[in-house]
């Protein structure tokens, strides 16, 4: 092998040893019809440990795949024999350069760190955050951070979304004191943001041993979010093709529903206390079901006159109702703003906290949701239909 490509796989191996690593790319195809246009090489800490995450970048698409350190540096060595003439390495005490020119030499160089800022920053970022950026696959798989691990500024809603999503979480997670081997159902997961943001914050922030499910009729999403989950080790995360209403599941521990449509949530929210799940989160989204069944008749037919406050009606009547059946099935619970309207404007969250000796008292709930029913016309909430089926 050449002096000069050993010694900057000796350099480059070190710096990996140290985990000093930013980013190495490699570019200049030797192949000009190659596909394969260049790799971008980051390193990761992964369940499995310290690992090389290599992003092939292709004309159409990207390829990420984890490399354990020895078998990763071989393919670097392997790529710049067969595909790339240029490597460039980042690292926080210094960069170099490989370059190979087309008469066969081969030239190293180095020169003064340029990321270190760049690391720092993201470093004081992530302590602010809950969800870290570096080496998370999974967010940059779903396109909310980019090869650098870095924030796409056209994601930076979702990234926002999902801390703040994770921040309200933690202290109900904390109150019910998860112990090994709990089940975690995300119904109606969808593109898995904020399955993937949970089963993360609980696997590597809190070091517990979740189970995690994620529900969703759409074939073609179950089928991407299991790819992504195990490009990025999340052994205990799967996601299964099925109704909130009829997927057989064993147990469930905390139940989250997040934006599923309309009666989706009474669904869930069924499916929860039938389990007597600890937790139960949801934040509704369309309320037609009870927007449909108001029929008022009394001083309050002004309020239901337009449409749009029918429908803010309905959204508060649905909700409240909601929430009053999970306090009569012994849960303790709290509706409360989920996210800023200017990030989403479906951000009302209701969580239920399982308790033993809950101090309301049935009959006063069960009259009073009546009367609420009774001022606005409406003979049954889906949520009791469900409950008393
Ligand atoms: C608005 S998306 C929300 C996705 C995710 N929970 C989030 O907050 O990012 C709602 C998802 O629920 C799924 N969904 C709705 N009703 C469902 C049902 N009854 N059973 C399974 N999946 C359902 C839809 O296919 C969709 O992907």
């Amino acid at each position: 092998m050449n002096n000069q490509i050993n010694l900057f796989l000796e350099k480059l191996q070190l710096i990996i040893e140290k985990k000093e690593l930013i980013k190495l790319s490699l570019t200049g195809k030797r192949v000009k019809s190659s596909d394969l246009k260049k790799v971008i090489i980051t390193a990761v800490e992964i369940k499995k440990g310290y690992c090389l995450n290599f992003v092939n970048r292709h004309d159409t698409k990207d390829i990420t795949k984890n490399y354990e350190i020895q078998e990763g540096v071989q393919l670097i060595n392997q790529l710049l024999e067969t595909d790339f003439l240029n490597a460039e390495v980042f690292s926080k005490n210094e960069n170099f350069q490989l370059f190979i020119l087309p008469n066969g030499k081969v030239r190293l160089k180095m020169l003064q760190p340029t990321m270190m800022a760049s690391v720092s920053l993201s470093h004081n970022r992530e302590k602010e955050r809950l969800i870290q950026l570096q080496g998370n696959i999974y967010l940059q798989e779903l396109g909310i951070t980019n090869a650098g691990w870095e924030v796409r500024r056209e994601m930076s809603d979702k990234y926002t979304q999902i801390n703040q999503y994770i921040e309200l979480l933690a202290p109900y997670l904390d109150e019910i004191q998860l112990t090994d081997n709990f089940d975690v159902v995300d119904m109606g997961s969808g593109k898995g943001y904020l399955t993937f943001a949970l089963y993360d914050f609980l696997a590597n922030k809190l070091k517990l041993t979740p189970k995690m499910t994620g529900v969703e009729y759409r074939e073609d999403l179950v089928n991407i979010c299991n790819s992504i989950a195990e490009k990025s080790g999340f052994e205990n995360l799967n996601f299964v093709q099925g109704t909130i209403e009829k997927t057989k599941l064993d147990k469930i521990d905390i139940l989250i529903a997040l934006h599923a449509c309309d009666t989706a949530t009474d669904e869930a929210i069924f499916r929860g206390i039938k389990s007597e799940a600890d937790l139960i989160v949801c934040a509704p989204c369309c309320h037609k079901q009870i927007r449909k069944a108001m029929n008022v008749t009394n001083e309050l037919n002004n309020i239901t006159r337009f449409g749009i406050l029918k429908e803010r009606q309905a959204e508060i009547i649905t909700d409240t109702i909601r929430a009053m059946i999970l306090e009569l099935n012994g849960y303790k619970t709290n509706v409360f703003q989920f996210i800023s309207l200017e990030h989403t404007p479906k951000n009302v969250m209701i969580v239920g906290k399982k308790v033993k000796n809950n101090s309301k008292n049935k009959e006063q709930i069960k009259t009073e949701i009546d009367s609420i029913k009774k001022l606005y016309g409406i003979e049954k909430h889906y949520l009791e239909t469900l409950l008393e089926m």
